[in-house]
């Protein structure tokens, strides 16, 4: 059977990204501009900068991509692009640049929902992982608990009613000055602490697969403002230990309880949280105790990369999805 080449292309956030694949699980290219160090100062992803840097950066980060895997534009068979979610000035610099490629080559264009892209960077590290499973996506902008019953069919068990799990990384990291984003120094600062100095809430609702992290946030402003109103020393790395270990503990939980009461074998996890160490070292722990297999990417695929949309896009693609030239942004697109 002929190979089939996938030329993806990511910008829903701050990452300018372009992949070239090869049937789908196999990367020839995956190369990823970031704008971190442009937003830091910022505390955060200002929208509107971000725009303008895709903008500047996507030929560049095309031309690369293409370079790194020895091919021309006239050896790809179809484009994929993220549409949604994500900030809609980003997304359209991507979806327009890959439109115009679409159409100028006269290839079939494949719209890709950014969440299932996440889920997807697992096909590209597991060369033998097929659906079904359950998959934990916690991302800066998501936490969802998913059953995945085949390749692009999902059935959501649960999602965060609040913020999503990086989102409170970044915030409470933003609360102590650590710097942007926080979850990578959270993560970093926690090894140093002790994860049962401070006894921080646990959100589980209930028992359903429902998320809530607002609460938490809230009560390690509440323990940092209390502290600095007596005057007494705030011991950042048993903070960020407690607090790592209160997210780490609610999601490993329910992702296991998913498992267990859906019958499945294996959990994946995706999305940039993905990284995190205590999440995985106890998601492994628990999948041990249960008889569950747990998988996730490496860090490179776990956050923002193109590589992950075009193993997604490749699926839509071999199971007939075309998008044409009236393909929009969709910011709050739903897996
Ligand atoms: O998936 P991603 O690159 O972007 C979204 O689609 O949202 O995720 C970025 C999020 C940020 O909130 C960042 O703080 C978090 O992933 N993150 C981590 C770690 N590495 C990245 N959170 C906790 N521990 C980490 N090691
Ligand atoms: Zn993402």
């Amino acid at each position: 059977m002929k190979d089939i080449i996938t030329l993806a292309v990511e910008s829903s956030c701050d990452e300018t990204s372009v992949a070239i694949l090869k049937n789908g699980r196999e990367v020839l290219s995956n190369i990823i501009n970031t704008q971190v160090d442009l937003h830091k100062k910022f505390g955060g992803v200002v929208p509107e900068v971000a725009s303008r840097k895709h903008i500047e950066n996507i030929d560049v980060v095309l031309q690369e991509a293409l370079d790194k895997a020895n091919i021309t534009l006239n050896d790809v068979d179809h484009i994929a692009v993220t549409y949604g979610p994500g900030l809609v000035g980003a997304l359209l610099v991507g979806l327009s640049h890959a439109k115009a490629l679409a159409f100028t080559l006269n290839k079939p264009l494949v719209g890709v929902n950014h969440i299932e892209g996440h889920v997807s960077a697992n096909y590209i590290e597991h060369k033998d992982l097929k659906p079904p499973f359950i998959t934990l996506i916690v991302s800066g902008g998501h936490t969802h608990l998913v059953e995945v019953k085949d390749y692009g069919e999902y059935e959501i068990l649960g999602r965060t009613r609040d913020d999503a799990s990086g989102e409170a990384f970044d915030k409470i990291a933003r609360s102590m000055g650590l710097g942007y984003p926080g979850g990578p120094i959270v993560d970093r600062l926690a090894k140093e602490g002790n994860k049962n100095a401070i006894d921080f809430p646990r959100a589980y609702l209930d028992e359903g697969y429902d998320f809530s992290f607002s609460g938490l946030k809230s009560a390690v402003l509440n323990y940092l403002n209390a502290k600095k109103m007596k005057n007494e020393e705030i011991v950042v790395e048993d903070v960020c230990a407690s607090f790592q270990e209160a997210v780490v503990e609610v999601l490993s939980k329910k992702a296991i309880k998913a498992a267990k009461e859906k019958g499945y074998n294996t959990i994946t996890l995706a999305g940039g949280v993905a990284c995190n160490s205590a999440l995985r070292d106890k998601l492994t722990e628990l999948g041990k105790q249960n008889n569950i297999d747990i998988k996730y990417p490496s860090p490179v695929l776990c956050t923002d990369n193109a590589a992950m949309i075009g193993c997604a896009g490749y699926y839509s693609y071999i199971n007939g999805r075309r998008d044409d030239m009236s393909l929009n942004a969709v910011p709050n697109l739903r897996i």
